[in-house]
């Protein structure tokens, strides 16, 4: 018999060595490598087996588009691409407590409601946790199977043996065990083998699996991101612990497009869908009130309108603060660097804080021009008119540049009854003109300083 193989393995970019080391030498991380046994492989005894021959394929031919079952609850059969694949498998990450299992136990109710078979098990919670969350969220009536399980082996038998389930929840793959690996749950060696047997099951089976998987700090999942290169999908739900919102994104989907958001409200009953996102995030805003101006936002092919609010406060001597929320930090010094080179916005003695309200994090280049808009409007006082949005890609050289889907922008603002529209100016050479909604007044801006002329006293202008 072959003895065990161990090898070294860094816990955090998966990179193999063969001496333990106290830093890991490709991702500099320290104290991550660990000891893995890795488990002989039962083969034939002695010589490897010739490999069978394998079939090559024209590009031309049928190709249908994956089948798809639509959970029930639109706002994540949209991040899905339209709904669960049968077979294909699902990464479902978050940080602990953000509400991964409440979803999850919600879209297998709704799946089961519809009356498919859905199987849940939970290697986290007990059967008594996991049912009374099912009692809060009012779905304890519905014909989910649960089980309280860890070890894959047992799991995998008990799934060969049900051949129509639509869905398979493991919640979470961190707590997952597999007895021919020495490493305890959760290590990469753990997550790696236990996934790679559940996928492999899913993949022979016709359900759709969902791995559950607790996001680390630095934003990766737990272990390296074995498990993301082995799905079919990966979606994250994310939002901030003082707010209600949850958004679900899909950071990479086989079946669909990635980019695509859920967005959904934190309830005592569960999580409830919000179909119009703008409305949720405008809903505190105070009009009249310099630093604020509204960003026509897209997350996905989905609009989102959201306030940015700037805060400026003297700080004369020490060195001046600069703290975001929702928004890049190192995009925010670029843009107070050419408020003050291009168009004379003097901020070295000004701390900036600058908020993206309702918690979400806003990753588009486009939002340049409505944070630009705030911080000029607290810089001068003087509030942005309040039927207005923004939205504009700013250069270095305080030009502002052209983003996708202006339409789809205007649109979403005419909806929500704002009047006028500041803008990108379009090309002269031959750009198709844009088709904004009627009665929205369009305000093409072409520098940084024709947006700052709109908050600056006219002394300044002079001056
Ligand atoms: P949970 O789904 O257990 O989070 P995760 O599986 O990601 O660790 O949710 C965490 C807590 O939040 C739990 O105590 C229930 C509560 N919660 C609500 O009360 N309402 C909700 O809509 C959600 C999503 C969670
Ligand atoms: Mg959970």
């Amino acid at each position: 018999m072959a003895k065990p193989v161990t090898r070294f393995v860094c816990q955090s970019c998966g990179a193999v060595t063969l001496k333990w080391a106290g830093k890991c030498e490709t991702c500099g991380e320290w104290n991550t490598i660990e000891e893995e046994t890795l488990a002989a492989r039962p083969g034939p005894a002695g010589k490897a087996s010739a490999g069978k021959r394998v079939a090559f394929v024209g590009l031309a031919g049928t190709a249908e588009p994956p089948p798809r079952a639509p959970v029930g609850i639109p706002e994540l059969d949209r991040v899905l691409g339209g709904g669960l694949v049968p077979s294909s498998v699902v990464l479902v990450g978050g940080d602990p407590g953000i509400g991964k299992s409440t979803l999850l136990l919600q879209a297998a109710a709704q799946l089961a409601r519809s009356g498919r078979r859905v199987l849940y098990v939970s290697g986290e919670e007990s059967i008594e946790q996991v049912r009374l969350r099912a009692r809060r969220l009012g779905v304890s009536d519905t014909a989910i199977e649960l089980a309280a399980a860890v070890n894959v082996r047992d799991i995998i038998a008990s799934l060969e043996q049900t051949k129509d389930a639509a869905l398979v929840v493991i919640d979470s793959i961190q707590t997952m065990w597999l007895d021919s690996i020495e490493s305890a749950p959760g290590t990469v060696a753990q997550v790696r083998a236990c996934s790679f047997e559940l996928i492999r099951l899913a993949k022979t089976g016709t359900f759709s699996l969902v791995l559950v998987g607790h996001v680390t700090k630095d934003g990766s999942l737990a272990g390296p991101r074995v498990v993301e290169h082995m799905v079919d999908a990966v979606l994250y739900f994310e939002g901030d612990r003082g707010h209600q919102f949850r958004i679900l994104r899909a950071v990479k989907n086989r079946f669909g497009a990635t980019d695509e958001i859920g967005v959904f409200e934190m309830t005592e009953r569960g999580l409830a869908e919000v179909p119009n996102p703008s409305a949720l995030f405008l809903a505190e805003r105070r009009g009249n009130i310099a630093g604020s101006a509204v960003f026509a936002g897209l997350e996905g092919t989905r609009p989102v309108l959201v306030e940015v609010q700037a805060l400026l406060a003297p700080n004369p001597g020490g060195s001046p603060r600069r703290s975001v929320i929702g928004w890049d930090g190192g995009r925010l010094g670029m843009l107070l660097a050419v408020l003050e080179t291009r168009a004379g916005v003097r901020m070295n003695q000004t701390d900036v804080y600058l908020n993206i309200a309702g918690g979400l994090r806003v990753n588009e280049p486009a939002a340049d021009l409505a944070i630009a808009a705030a911080i000029a409007s607290a810089a001068f006082d003087k509030p942005t008119s309040p039927g207005m949005v923004y939205f504009g890609e700013v250069g270095l050289s305080g030009e502002v540049r052209q983003v996708a889907q202006a339409e789809a922008r205007l649109k979403e603002a005419a909806k929500l009854g704002f009047d006028s529209a500041a803008l990108p100016r379009r090309l002269a050479h031959g750009n198709r003109k844009l088709a904004a909604p009627e009665g929205l007044r369009l305000e093409e801006i072409g520098h940084i300083t024709d947006l700052v002329a709109r908050f600056a006293p006219e002394s300044a202008k002079n001056g």
